[in-house]
């Protein structure tokens, strides 16, 4: 049975993408490798605990012995989405964005290719449109536009994204980078936009809304995303990058507007705050190269599938309630001794 080693599976996005791959394809066999930082939650992968085909490992990607060790045990693809994401906390912190986001993909890199020489394997790197920088009023990001990353966070990101392709062509290493657009959808942690805005709007909070809120992202739903993944994983040409996007461009302040409409609530809640350093202003991608090459295209419709979302923090007012009352945080701390 191929085995495939998923970085990251208790975040938003890798946790999508171990439930598309035991619905849509159980004859892998999934191992889970995951800090369990502040960002993963077990519970997003609630009910594959019984599963024969999934198995999880609590660990740092940066440690090589660990990562050596899965290896030993023999490893087909490497789907890598394990990285600190936040922006916001790039800025206060940048160096654990280096260990995770760097290193540790490094120490992946660098397992994966003693263990499989030459000709085997398939490394899937998870990157970003953040390492593109910004656009002004007009264009969009390609896949040969020159990578100017301004924010920690993405800096990391670019470092891990060109390692990656050094390693293709020094040693025709096979992986593939994907760089996709903002996501959308349930099981998001709740500091990133969307779900804030949710959560503080479904308590009456005050919603922060960055700079003038004209900033533009272009957004996705994780679903169509992984779709995308999943797709370049499988049919994607080794040393190639594919930008993943759905054409949906929307300020901020539309977002958040379109939030308060789904709730029933008026923009008293909003709050203009302070500029975020190094703002990017507006992310728009082409995404030809994986529509044309391998036939991908998104199939959720952003007005329906952000309803959908808002309706899912409503519904599961548990999950995110848990995370913001640090009671998950406090589980695992009995669960594997606090480190
Ligand atoms: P997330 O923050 O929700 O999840 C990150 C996961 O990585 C968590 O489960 C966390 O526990 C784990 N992790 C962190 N440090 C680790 C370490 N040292 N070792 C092992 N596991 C570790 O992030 P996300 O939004 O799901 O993003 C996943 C990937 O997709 C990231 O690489 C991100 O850069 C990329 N990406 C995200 C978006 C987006 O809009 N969210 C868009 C494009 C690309
Ligand atoms: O584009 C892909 C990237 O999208 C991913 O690589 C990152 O991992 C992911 O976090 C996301 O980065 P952003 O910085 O675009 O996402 P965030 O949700 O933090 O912010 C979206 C926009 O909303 C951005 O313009 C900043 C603004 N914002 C954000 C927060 C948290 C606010 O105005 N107020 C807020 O409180």
């Amino acid at each position: 049975m191929p085995r495939i080693l998923v970085t990251g599976g208790c975040g938003f996005i890798g946790s999508e993408f171990i439930r598309q791959l035991r619905r849509e394809d159980p004859s892998r066999e999934v191992i889970n490798l995951d800090l369990l930082s502040y960002a993963g939650n077990l519970e997003n992968l609630a009910g594959l605990d019984e599963d024969e085909g999934y198995r999880f490992v609590r660990g740092d990607i940066a440690d090589a012995d660990l990562v050596r060790g899965l290896f030993a045990e023999g490893i087909d693809e490497v789907a890598h989405f394990a990285a600190e994401s936040h922006v916001d906390r790039s800025l206060l912190g940048p160096e654990v964005f280096a260990r995770t986001n760097v290193e540790g993909t490094l120490v992946l890199l660098q397992a994966a290719r003693e263990a499989w020489g030459e000709g085997r394997g398939r490394f899937l790197m998870v990157s970003t449109d953040e390492v593109y920088g910004s656009l002004g009023e007009t264009g969009r990001f390609r896949e040969d536009t020159p990578l100017d990353p301004s924010s920690p966070y993405s800096a990391s990101k670019a470092a891990a994204d060109l390692f990656c392709q050094a390693f293709h062509r020094s040693w025709g290493f096979p992986v593939m980078v994907t760089r996709c657009s903002n996501n959308y959808g349930p099981f998001q942690f709740p500091e990133k936009l969307i779900p804030l805005m949710i959560q503080r709007a479904s308590r009456d909070q005050s919603l922060p809304v960055y700079g003038d809120g004209m900033n533009v992202r272009d957004w996705i739903h994780v679903e169509d995303h992984c779709r995308a993944l999943r797709l370049v994983l499988e049919k994607g040409e080794a040393g190639r990058v594919y930008n993943v996007g759905a054409d949906q461009e929307m300020a901020n302040l539309e977002i958040v507007r379109l939030i308060l409409e789904r709730l029933g609530k008026g923009g008293e809640l909003i709050e203009f705050v302070a500029d975020r350093p190094g703002h990017d202003r507006r992310y728009a991608m082409d995404s030809e190269r994986i529509r044309g090459e391998l036939g991908w295209k998104p199939e959720r419709d952003f007005a329906a599938g952000l309803a959908e979302t808002v309706d899912w923090y409503l519904e599961n007012r548990g999950w995110w309630e848990r995370i913001i009352s640090g009671e998950y945080r406090r589980f695992y701390e009995r669960l594997y001794g606090g480190s």
